[in-house]
């Protein structure tokens, strides 16, 4: 665009946000904001539709647990941001601290010899807090690149220790570890269809998913099963092909789907067997949501060889994610023998790591995972109780990382035809009574802010049964 002359007066920040008949909004009207997101290519979402239809809710404000659309509608945040606001909107310190971070030291690399404070400091507090021998830290701006990060490591060790052939990678089918060429390959098929990805070095288990493909055998037979046939395709690529299993201790966007108890200890005996790195994706699972710091350990008893994490890790205030890895891998790959020619401009940004270092400080200071362990225990049972409505065939999850399915036939479990777009209308009709979740195929998914209280929580149970029951009379 050409230089018009000098700038016209802008209005003071406060003024932003006018108040206008009690309720806020921002300069512009959601239309004329609406106009200019034409030009804006969202994500993983049906841009046709978009187009033709519409249905693009503008958040302009948040605020605590809520957010506030341009048109001034409050919203319970049911779904954290995008799983990642874990500490709840607008906290005073996240802000200050990284605006006096960006006073300080706006930016530095942490290439070649450099480093600057907050990168170290937050690399040793993530030392600290996860488990056992996993004490160095490579940081990223995504929980994609942090995933990519883990294998190049993984390959990177391989090269070192002779043994380059050792390159490719045990997924699994419902996995979701990014939207990168080669996580969006670790990723379930079906996000990847007809594209090229990095599918050569990639090869998916089959979905740990008990009630909708094992339901024909007990919990404890279907792992038997999962955990036989793990070793088999091992055996069939052949373990000296393979650098790593990558997992996620709850999938995710493949449908908060759990996997049976025991299920990852037992696949992390069966990477020590074969000599597989176990790298554990808690993207979503770090930083209180399952009530602890990280999953692995204290929710399902096992150490993994690498961590990969993001989201909670600033609460969404600045992008950040980071590659945990072991003791050991990081002795061999810093050890002779040439340069890690690996890193992202901005990985460990000092803003960034920043915003980490104190959104960690108000987690303990607050206790926010002890919280969560009640507070999410709770949520967990009250729509547990949604199972009594006909169109629910399975709520899964474990406390603020929770999943509706929706079937046309709770016998048969037959989902609704994707054309029926159920789990979206039931988000609408969420909406429309001041809940945000995320509809993903017949799946309804609530992963909300860790501070939600009681009072809270009802009301999203209420809301939640309310919009079930709108949508399963119309059907
Ligand atoms: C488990 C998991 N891994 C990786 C990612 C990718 O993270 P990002 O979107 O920050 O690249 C996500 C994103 O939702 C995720 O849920």
């Amino acid at each position: 665009m050409l230089f018009q002359g000098p700038p016209t007066e802008r209005p003071a920040p406060e003024r932003l946000f006018a108040q206008t008949a009690g309720r806020d909004r921002t300069m512009l009207t959601t239309d004329e904001i609406l106009k200019q997101d034409d030009h804006l290519i969202q994500s993983f979402a049906d841009l046709n539709a978009l187009k033709q239809q519409g249905g693009r809710t503008v958040i302009s404000r948040a605020e605590g647990a809520y957010v506030y659309s341009n048109d001034g509608e409050k919203l319970i945040d049911g779904i954290g941001g995008l799983w990642c606001v874990n500490i709840g909107h607008g906290r005073r310190e996240m802000i200050d601290a990284i605006s006096e971070q960006l006073a300080t030291l706006d930016f530095y690399s942490t290439f070649y010899n450099f480093t600057h404070p907050k990168a170290a400091a937050l690399a040793q507090k993530i030392a600290e807090l996860a488990p056992g021998h996993l004490n160095a830290v490579h940081f990223a701006n995504s929980g994609s690149v942090a995933n990519d990060s883990a294998i190049r490591i993984l390959q990177h060790m391989n090269i070192r220790l002779g043994r380059p052939e050792k390159k490719q990678v045990l997924s699994r089918i419902g996995a979701y570890h990014g939207a990168t060429y080669l996580a969006m390959a670790m990723t379930t098929p079906a996000y990847a269809d007809g594209w090229h990805a990095a599918h050569d070095i990639v090869h998916h288990l089959p979905s740990v998913h008990h009630w909708r493909d094992g339901a024909d055998a007990s919990e404890e037979e279907f792992l038997d099963h999962l955990i036989s046939d793990m070793r088999a395709r091992i055996q069939e690529i052949g373990p000296e092909h393979i650098c790593a299993f990558i997992a996620e201790p709850i999938q995710g966007a493949g449908g908060v789907i759990t996997a049976p108890k025991g299920y990852h200890k037992r696949a992390w005996e069966v990477c020590q067997e074969f000599d597989i790195k176990y790298v554990a994706d808690e993207v979503v699972t770090a930083f209180g949501r399952l009530g602890h710091f990280f999953a692995s350990e204290d929710v399902f008893g096992m150490v993994p060889d690498i961590i990969t994490t993001a989201k909670g890790l600033t609460s969404g205030y600045q992008p950040l994610a980071a590659t945990i890895v072991s003791d050991e891998i990081h002795d061999i790959v810093s050890g002779e023998g040439g340069v890690f020619l690996h890193g992202m401009t901005y990985s460990g940004h000092p803003a960034a790591a920043s915003a980490a270092l104190k959104n960690i400080e108000i987690m303990e200071t607050e206790g926010i995972p002890e919280n969560v362990r009640v507070t999410g225990a709770y949520f967990e049972q009250k729509l547990l109780a949604l199972r009594d409505i006909e169109m629910v065939g399975e709520v899964r999850g474990s406390h603020f990382m929770m999943g509706i399915e929706f079937v046309k036939d709770r016998e048969t479990k037959e989902g609704h035809p994707p054309e029926a777009q159920i789990a979206l209308e039931i988000a609408r009709a969420c909406q429309k009574r001041g809940l945000i979740v995320r509809p993903l195929g017949n799946v309804a998914i609530l992963s909300p802010t860790l501070i939600m209280d009681i009072a809270m929580i009802d009301q999203v149970a209420d809301i939640m049964r309310d919009s079930i029951l709108e949508v399963q009379a119309g059907l």
